[in-house]
């Protein structure tokens, strides 16, 4: 019901590698020029987890967003902004967390995963079982109803759609709604007819299509306005006023980029490239990258199946590239530091763009407060719009 919007954050906790890049951020760069989008530094988040050493959070943050840049996001696009200067999303979080069921927190698979995971920091606090909920407040307060995520972060997003349903189910009963109801359908004129005749075939036979349409008149109305849009949105399902979204998964494929050992590309697995990492340093990596084990002698030949190099090739190389690769590699044809050198130009190709759209931020870091500091403007004005209406629902405007 509420218009197409995007959330989505990271946690400021190091330079961006390129598996952030093909995992997430070059999904991002493509929905901007689609919908709405906000991006958000999640520095609350990261002090969640690294609470009693927060330093790396102030020297990520200018780094991540410089990235986020670099990768392609456009600020006249989309909005940049940090989680704490929209101090809003502490008032939503701490709202929320009345009428939000202990054993929902509980039972987020991620929370025991990562206290497990993560066993030489004490995570048995109150901040760290409460950060989906933070998260839910994060996505709540924008009204987002898609979040592009991985795989892993999906049950989050399933809780702040029950979060998000939970309350509307609990406060979008505001007093005199079938009087306000009733107005706002007679504001509808012609279209209000079609809004009941719809509803009508929706309730009385579950009617999925008659839903749609429906919907597809209230948004088209130009006669009502927000708050009765969304009352009537509401009424529709036989509920009241819809005051939160319910929003939904953007699922992102897993990065097709593993590290340079062939595993998941992680900084804690030490087998990274970062989004800025020098060409002399992407270079002398893809060199001592491993590969086949069974090509112990430049003579022996060897399995691209069995090689991290040949991932690489699966995204940097075209098909003639890929081509040779086979046919080199399985007759002992090419050697491995041949095999490697179409890889390196490909990722420093790809690097290329990216370090000239950072430059400018990296002379003047003026340039880059300036972006963030409108975002954060922006974000602001969003998350008042819906707190103005929490708090109504909540008995908290008097
Ligand atoms: N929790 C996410 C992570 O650890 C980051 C995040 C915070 C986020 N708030 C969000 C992602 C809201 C999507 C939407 O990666
Ligand atoms: Fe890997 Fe290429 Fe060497 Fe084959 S030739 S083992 S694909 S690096």
């Amino acid at each position: 019901m509420f218009p197409d919007r995007v959330l989505s954050g990271m946690r400021p906790t190091g330079a961006l590698h390129l598996g952030h890049y093909h995992g997430a951020l070059k999904n991002w760069v493509r929905l901007q020029h689609e919908v709405e989008c906000l991006f958000m530094v999640a520095d609350w988040h990261a002090l969640t987890t690294a609470y009693d050493d927060p330093s790396i959070i102030g020297r990520s943050t200018w780094d991540m967003v410089i990235d986020w840049l670099a990768a392609g996001i456009d600020p006249d696009k989309a909005t940049i902004f940090i989680q704490s200067r929209v101090p809003a999303h502490a008032e939503l979080t701490l709202l929320m967390g009345m009428n939000t069921p202990l054993s929902w927190l509980e039972r987020v698979p991620t929370y025991k995963d990562q206290i497990e995971k993560l066993a030489h920091k004490d995570l048995g606090t109150y901040g760290f079982l409460g950060y989906p909920l933070m998260q839910a407040a994060d996505i709540l307060i924008y009204r987002a109803n898609q979040v592009p995520v991985g795989e892993d972060q999906v049950s989050h997003i399933e809780l702040t759609r029950e979060i998000g349903r939970r309350f509307n189910n609990m406060y979008g009963r505001e007093p005199g709604h079938e009087e306000k109801v009733a107005a706002a359908i007679k504001k509808m004129g012609k279209a209000g007819k079609q809004y009941q005749e719809l509803r009508t075939r929706y309730q009385q036979n579950g009617d999925a299509e008659a839903l749609e349409a429906a919907r597809l008149v209230l948004a088209d109305c130009a006669n009502i306005g927000r708050e009765d849009r969304e009352r009537l949105a509401g009424h529709l399902e036989g509920r009241g006023k819809m005051i939160l979204s319910e929003p939904q998964p953007l699922l992102t494929e897993a990065s097709r980029l593993p590290g340079l050992d062939g595993a998941k590309m992680s900084k804690s697995y030490g087998n990274t490239i970062a989004l800025r990492e020098t060409p002399e340093n992407v270079t002398k990596k893809v060199r001592a990258m491993p590969t086949d084990p069974a090509r112990v002698r430049r003579t022996d030949p060897g399995n691209p199946e069995k090689c991290p190099v040949w991932m690489f090739h699966k995204v940097y190389s075209d098909a003639s590239t890929r081509d040779w690769v086979v046919q080199g590699c399985t007759t002992a044809a090419i050697g491995c530091l041949d095999c490697k050198q179409p890889v390196i130009e490909g990722v420093l190709a790809e690097q290329k763009p990216m370090f000239e759209r950072a430059q400018p931020y990296l002379e003047d870091l003026a340039l880059v407060r300036r972006i963030v500091a409108d975002g954060c403007e922006r974000a602001r004005a969003r998350a008042d719009e819906t707190m103005h209406e929490v708090r109504t629902a909540m008995g908290l405007v008097y």
